[in-house]
């Protein structure tokens, strides 16, 4: 089950193919016979869903079955984010009717798990609301003693953020899967000071996991019958594990030369080498960290897909600036270039925006849309700037572009988007695209739905195709959103 929490996130939605950065979640109905029943609902980026299914896999081993209805729980756990202010009201709306179930049933656990957690921690068990629980992103192997503790009427808490935690061993048990794609957490944690965000503070120091462990993971869902994988993390391009990753910092650097080091190309290279038929995307890029080397990696390898998400969040190099992003327009423009020349001009590119940062003026705004021209994404994440409580510009900046202006903005971006979107879905119009079908259309039986290499979603009749199966389509129409067409034949490898 996937929901919109947000207003703008349903205007967002009419103008994206997929939106799986600021959905929510809820764990499906399991019964393996377990005595205990964990409820588990997730909000956030794709990385939260990801930790939640780490989480499940824990509970599984402690006894305890997902459930989808709250009142067969005996533990709520609520996997939270903190990126925007809208996303932690939502939360707390949720920990009000979560209370509603437990004033009627006091042996109810809940738990606040995430990032909203990891932000703030005990302030949470102190407010008016019932929590039990309070666990940050990297003390989820404590789950279990959390548990007992609280199941004891004590409160349990633990928000200690880790430079080791990957997670690396641990088997997600996959929540609202599709049988088809599925997502592997690559890193953990960023080192960027981007000055509005959050998540350096709630997921903290970035940390790679061992490509090993993430190739056999690749390696087992493929064998399970999965044909695409999504390595994740919040820049992914800083993607760095050595064997000797015991030693820290120069030490490790000056090894470098000397030891196996692998890096993203490598990395990327190493899970499409798996098989022809596992297809591998990744997200988040760094404009500031995507190399040559990647590119040309994904050019090298079909299964690599042809899409980058690439995150400008402003077009003006002083609005860049002021968010630490270290890059400028040039920069962000010439490895757009980059891109098209290495891969092509059919590369997917999206992109997350922020509309109204600190001091930005009208001038700067309209950079904002020029650089969207330039680019000509084939989506993006839209949001306005909302300030967030510790972070570099909460500290420095002053929040001063007014709401209305905010918003006014935010909808020249999200028009904008949504003619570039049309644009781009257009010149597909006509042409032949290999599909990896992923299931039944959201609108009609009678269409199954999939995507091209580009990342855009593709529906057609259904006749006798499957799940998993890779087709060539023909677009024959299109909307902003969506590409329609016909399974013309299935491409055998
Ligand atoms: N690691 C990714 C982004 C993670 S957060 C990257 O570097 O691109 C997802 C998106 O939320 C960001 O790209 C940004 O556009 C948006 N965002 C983050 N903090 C925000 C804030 N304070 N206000 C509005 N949008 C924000
Ligand atoms: Fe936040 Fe910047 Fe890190 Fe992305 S790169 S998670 S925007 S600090
Ligand atoms: Fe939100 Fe944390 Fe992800 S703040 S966007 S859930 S890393």
């Amino acid at each position: 089950m996937k929901g919109l929490i947000a207003d703008l996130d349903i205007i967002k939605e009419e103008t994206q193919n997929a939106d799986e950065s600021c959905g929510f979640e809820v764990s499906k109905e399991e019964n393996t016979g377990k005595s205990r029943k964990l409820y588990i609902e997730s909000y956030g980026c794709q990385m939260n869903f990801s930790d939640s299914e780490v989480v499940t896999s824990i509970m599984k081993e402690e006894g305890f079955d997902t459930t989808a209805d709250i009142e067969k729980a005996d533990v709520v756990f609520i996997n939270t984010c903190s990126i925007r202010e809208k996303a932690e009201q939502t939360v707390r709306n949720r920990l009000n009717a979560f209370n509603a179930v437990k004033s009627k049933r006091p042996e109810l656990l809940i738990g606040v798990l995430g990032c909203m957690a990891e932000r703030l921690k005990t302030q949470l068990l102190e407010e008016e609301k019932v929590v039990d629980m309070v666990i940050g992103p990297d003390a989820y192997r404590d789950l279990p003693q959390l548990v007992s503790t609280a199941e004891t009427g004590q409160k349990a808490v633990n928000t200690f953020l880790s430079r080791e935690e990957t997670y690396a061993d641990i088997s997600p048990v996959r929540l609202n899967s599709n049988g088809v794609t599925a997502f592997i957490s690559i890193m953990r944690g960023c080192d960027n000071m981007c000055s509005f965000c959050v998540v350096p503070f709630t997921r903290g120091r970035e940390r790679s996991r061992d490509p090993h462990s993430i190739v056999a993971e690749a390696k087992a869902l493929f064998e399970k019958g999965y044909r695409e994988v999504t390595l994740l993390g919040q820049n992914v391009d800083s993607y760095k594990w050595s064997p000797n990753a015991e030693l820290k910092g120069k030490q490790q650097i000056e090894r470098a030369g000397e030891t196996n080091v692998v890096v993203f190309s490598d990395l990327i290279a190493m899970v499409a080498e798996i098989d022809p038929r596992l297809r591998i995307r990744f997200s988040t890029s760094h404009p500031k960290d995507i190399t040559d080397e990647v590119l040309h990696t994904m050019a090298k390898y079909n299964n690599i897909c042809n899409y980058i998400h690439l995150p400008a969040q402003s077009g003006n190099t002083r609005v860049l600036d002021l968010m630490n992003r270290t890059y400028s327009r040039e920069w962000y423009m010439e490895r757009v270039d980059a891109i098209r020349r290495i891969i092509g001009e059919d590369c997917g590119i999206s992109s997350d925006m922020i509309a109204g940062f600190c001091t930005e003026t009208e001038e700067e705004h309209k950079d904002t849309l020029t650089l969207m021209e330039y680019v000509k994404y084939d989506f993006s994440y839209m949001f306005f700037y909302s300030e967030r409580p510790g972070t570099l510009a909460a500290k420095k900046y002053v929040d001063d572009v007014p709401l209305e202006i905010k918003k006014r903005r935010l909808n020249e971006i999200i028009d904008l988007q949504r003619k570039l979107s049309l644009e781009r879905n257009q010149r597909d119009v006509g042409k032949l695209h290999e599909i990896l079908i992923e299931g039944e259309s959201k609108k009609s039986k009678d269409h199954l739905q999939g995507r091209n290499s580009a990342n855009k979603v593709v529906v057609f009749p259904r006749e006798n195709y499957q799940p998993g199966q890779y087709i060539i389509a023909k677009v024959t129409d299109c909307t902003a959103a969506t590409l329609i067409g016909e399974a013309v034949e299935e491409v055998k490898f």
